[in-house]
């Protein structure tokens, strides 16, 4: 009798998808989608409207069955082994879903006692410094700007160190300081070892992020590497002198953060 040789977890990648289709009714999203995520990593998935990335996080999550196709997370079969799945991820779906009537501090001991931890108080106060949110920890969400409910959203989702973290378009709608405030969250959570996914329709935020890019779009991975590569797919750059003009996204910033530091004095 041979056992067949079984490769350790920490070998296999975070996420392996192969092959994975997905249609409703008539409509085919998903037509053979092959990935591999490196564990620790940050994977940025890219593509348009209607493109399937919220399809293929569901999937991914077990929130939705594949027509066609496998998909591992954490070494476990999202069809076949969806309990474990489930224990090993988190997932921020595209509409933060914190309860509005709760303070921020509430909702995340709230979570932690469903996930029977041990010290819920200990762990909101953590994840409340982490975000930046320990002022505004006792107010009712509802107060909150979009910023900090996004913030609020993801420190729920890191709530049990799940190794794979799911992200739908985690700065959709946020202002350019709070979009920076959340990436350096995500860098943060990569930093610790975590694996995370995020999709998005910011080709900044990928560059900012993303250890690898891929794009998704008409229900195939067209492409995936990383900027650097991306980037050789186009022609070499010519050389051209010209007078470096600030983005807007410059002026925002800075204008912005003259103001705030005015105010602070
Ligand atoms: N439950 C459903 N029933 C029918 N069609 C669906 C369902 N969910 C998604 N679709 C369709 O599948 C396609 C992909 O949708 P999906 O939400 O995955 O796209 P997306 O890339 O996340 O788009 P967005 O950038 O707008 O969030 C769309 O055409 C959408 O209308
Ligand atoms: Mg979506």
């Amino acid at each position: 009798m041979s056992i067949p040789p079984t490769e350790p977890q920490v070998e296999q990648p975070a996420i392996r998808v192969r092959g994975l289709e997905k249609s409703f009714k008539q409509v085919t999203v998903l037509r053979g989608v092959d990935v591999d995520v490196a564990r620790g990593s940050i994977f940025a998935l890219l593509g348009s409207n209607g493109a399937g990335k919220t399809t293929m996080v569901k999937i991914l999550s077990t929130l939705l069955k594949a027509d066609a196709g496998t998909a591992r997370v954490n070494g476990f079969d999202v069809a076949t082994q969806a309990a474990d799945v489930r224990e090993s991820i988190s997932l921020t779906g595209q509409f933060a879903a914190v309860d509005q009537v709760l303070s921020g501090r509430e909702n995340l001991v709230l979570v932690a006692r469903l996930r029977h931890l041990k010290d819920p108080g200990a762990i909101a106060d953590d994840l409340l410094r982490r975000f930046s949110l320990t002022e505004a920890g006792n107010r009712r969400v509802a107060t909150y700007s979009g910023g900090m409910r996004r913030r609020l959203d993801i420190a729920m989702s890191l709530i049990g160190n799940p190794p794979v973290i799911f992200l739908d378009e985690p700065t959709t709608g946020l202002d350019p300081e709070a979009r920076i405030e959340v990436w350096q969250a995500v860098r943060e959570l990569a930093r610790g070892g975590t694996t995370v996914l995020l999709t998005t329709q910011y080709l900044d935020e990928a560059e900012q992020l993303a250890d690898r890019i891929a794009i998704l779009h008409e229900g195939r991975i067209i492409v995936n590497g990383t900027l650097d590569e991306l980037k050789r797919l186009l022609p070499p750059a010519e050389i051209e002198y010209v007078e470096k003009q600030p983005t807007l996204e410059d002026v925002f910033l800075t204008l912005v953060g003259a103001a705030t530091d005015k105010e602070q004095r």
